[in-house]
């Protein structure tokens, strides 16, 4: 893992610092534990079968559904793209009464709640379709798995795919593997290189960051040495967020101390927080690039044992109700920003794309900011 020093305001220089065996307990390959076994029940009943037997749901999405709907609430906005795209890659047409649309969702891994919530939301939008079958697999964390998911849904024929990919470049020919297929594909949250897939649906990194920039910019007066614990560097959210914040904080006298490739991972920001508080005595403030590392620099100042929780500000991203919201009702982040999961808009795009109608190639979601002063209210949309 590489730890990066900015160490100027403005124009900051860059040293790159390996932090080394402190790191190397990290879990981000560790798949969740029950879901090996739906995976492999998933590839293995549904080959060929539109149409017959039962949806192939991922239970490890039970339990998370009772926050779904503030999680996509907001999102709707659609921008970019200019005139709608039919579809010409193996949508079929209208199906006869009584023929079904298999889907197959590919999640990255569902170890962190925001993606659980991700298939809970698709999982629900899905059900007030009778005609859709979902099939989900989880890819536990490992871009090699995903590649092979695509491959088996390609080999399944499945009628669409929707893909949450955990890195651009590795998932990038598989997803173009499919088009030339003629399954269409929907690429969720993080991107993909290039433009070779049906549709996009997420939310705008960049503006998410600015706005966090200009929060922590008000809340620290223009001035502040700040921490910066990013999600993984291979997935195109986490430079749309630092780019983004950086924009957000520029002209003012807001230094990064410390910044450091979390992989998105709450234990490994509690671990890189450990050497930037053992490093620096004075930190300001923590831009989590999601609420799991936010809450996980939180632990740390805690379990410091000199009360830094206190004084140090946390901002986050993602603002699930149950995790990010509640972390600012709880007064241990200052704000979350929302960062909508897409899936009631990538079932709704699915069905338009199935049915051969009018669809945009890219649909970006809106995002809200909490703060302990807006989150009674359900948060300000921005
Ligand atoms: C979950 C997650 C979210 C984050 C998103 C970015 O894996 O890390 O917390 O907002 O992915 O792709």
């Amino acid at each position: 893992m590489k730890t990066r020093m900015f160490a100027s305001t403005g124009v900051f220089a860059l040293a790159f610092v390996v932090a080394g065996l402190a790191l190397s307990g990290c879990n981000n390959e560790t798949p969740p534990a029950d879901n090996a076994g739906s995976a492999g029940a998933n590839s293995a009943g549904t080959a060929g079968t539109a149409g017959a037997g039962t949806p192939n749901i991922d239970k490890t999405s039970a339990g998370n559904a009772s926050s779904g709907g503030t999680n996509s609430a907001g999102s709707a906005g659609t921008a970019g793209a200019g005139a709608p795209n039919i579809d010409k890659t193996g949508a079929s047409a209208p199906p006869p009464a009584g023929k079904t649309f298999t889907i197959g969702m590919s999640q990255c891994n569902l170890g962190e709640p925001w993606r659980v919530q991700m298939n809970t939301d698709i999982d629900e939008a899905a059900k007030k379709h009778p005609e859709i079958k979902m099939i989900f697999k989880d890819a536990g964390n490992k871009s090699e798995t995903q590649q092979s998911q695509m491959q088996e849904f390609i080999q399944q024929k499945v009628d669409l795919i929707i893909i949450s990919p955990k890195e651009s470049r590795p998932l990038t020919r598989p997803v173009g593997d499919a088009m030339d297929a003629g399954i269409p594909v929907i690429v969720l949250d993080r991107a993909i290189e290039g433009d070779k897939y049906t549709c996009f649906i997420g939310g705008d990194n960049k503006k998410i960051g600015m706005e966090a920039g200009k929060y922590m910019a008000k809340i620290l007066n223009g001035k502040g040495d700040i921490i910066e614990l990013q999600g993984l560097g291979t997935s195109t959210p986490a430079k749309d967020r630092h780019d983004g914040f950086m924009e957000g904080i520029k002209g003012t006298d807001i230094k990064i101390i410390f910044a450091a490739d979390c992989k998105w991972l709450e234990p490994d920001a509690q671990k890189e927080m450990n050497s930037a508080l053992s490093r620096f005595p004075k930190i300001d403030a923590v831009y989590g690039h999601n609420d799991p590392s936010a809450h996980g620099a939180y632990k740390a100042a805690e379990q410091e044992g000199k009360g830094r929780e206190k004084t140090i500000k946390f901002i986050g991203i993602d603002a699930l109700p149950t995790e990010g919201v509640k972390y600012v009702k709880d007064g241990i982040l200052t704000a979350t920003f929302q960062y909508p999961t897409g899936g009631p808009e990538a079932i709704e795009t699915a069905l338009k794309i199935l049915n051969k109608q009018p669809f945009e190639k890219k649909i970006v979601l809106g995002t809200k900011r909490f703060t302990k002063d807006n989150v009674d209210k359900g948060g300000d949309p921005l």
